[in-house]
């Protein structure tokens, strides 16, 4: 073992526990880029051999990826599928070689068999609850912008659609321009400033809702340009609660965010390791967070830059 090799002043590694692959979507905003440090870390922690691919946001690559992993004989692969549509075949590779896939934060469309679990929140409600806030901070009457994320994937269809399905039933909810700013932050600046052109300078927007906070943060920057105060002019709700946010919120530039809880390393490897043990895998283990407003903002700031 590695602590008798330790012992006798040897240096060999312990045999890893298990070897897995993580396909990774890229890393376009502060959400992302800890949950890759997060589960790399769990891995490390767990002596989990970890082949970790970053697609650079491109579905080819995560093909490419997950076919290299079931070549290379993993025992698992956490899968971070950067679009819904266009996972059969692959997942089916992977179900015929036997080796267990986690949807790891996204999900597919694509029938339940071909995949162990997924690991992720549930997006809709994310949505949903964005716009009761805004419902209520409003009064039911307000004009909104809508950042969309990533074309095609499951968090922006579904913070989309819960988003929708909580302002219909307000009729002086209007959701008045939507486009994507592909969750970053210049794709969020970018289409913000467009909105703003569009729209009378920034004067018919009463709010802004990103489907992350990377795209709100552009937003901001945008907003500030054009000679207007971010948070007070318009508000501004988001999802993923980054520690930047926390900040924004605390110097009152935006006004809420829900938590997408970016440790979902540990659920991930138990779910491999129970399906190894035969045991049952629910299809949906659920990782939903609150919402946070300005209020514990700056103590949430100090705690989480840390
Ligand atoms: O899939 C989750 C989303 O992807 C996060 O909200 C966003 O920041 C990330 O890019």
């Amino acid at each position: 073992t590695a602590a008798m090799g330790v012992a006798l002043g040897l240096s060999f590694a312990a045999h890893a526990e298990m070897m897995i692959g993580f396909s990774q979507i890229g890393s376009e905003s502060g959400w992302r880029t800890s949950e890759t440090a997060s589960i790399k870390a769990e891995a490390e922690r767990r002596g989990i051999d970890l082949k970790f691919s970053d697609a650079q946001q491109k579905q080819e690559n995560q093909i490419k990826a997950v076919r290299s992993f079931i070549a290379q004989g993993v025992d698992g692969i956490l899968l971070a599928p950067v679009v819904e549509t266009g996972w059969d075949q692959v997942l089916k590779e992977a179900k015929d070689a036997g080796i267990p896939v986690v949807l790891v934060d996204r999900g597919v469309d694509a029938s339940e068999d071909l995949y162990l679990t997924k690991v992720a929140s549930d997006f809709v409600v994310e949505g949903a609850l964005a716009a009761a806030w805004l419902a209520a901070e409003t009064n039911g009457v307000c004009d909104v912008v809508e950042l969309q994320g990533t074309v095609g994937s499951s968090a922006a269809n579904d913070r989309k659609e819960g988003f929708e399905s909580v302002v219909s039933n307000f009729p002086a909810i209007n959701i008045i321009r939507s486009q994507s700013g592909d969750f970053t932050r210049s794709g969020g600046k970018e289409v913000m400033e467009s909105f703003l052109k569009a729209e009378n300078g920034g004067a018919n927007i009463c709010a802004v809702y990103a489907h992350n906070d990377d795209m709100a943060l552009g937003a901001v920057q945008a907003i500030k340009e054009a000679g207007l105060n971010p948070g007070e002019d318009m508000l501004i709700v988001s999802i993923d609660a980054v520690p930047d946010i926390f900040k924004a919120m605390a110097d009152g530039d935006t006004n809420a965010t829900i938590e997408l809880n970016p440790h979902l390393g540990g659920p991930s490897f138990d779910a491999i390791k129970a399906a190894k043990a035969g045991e049952e895998v629910p299809k949906w283990i659920k990782a939903n967070g609150p919402l946070y407003l300005p209020d514990t903002a700056a103590e949430e700031y100090k705690m989480r830059s840390k």
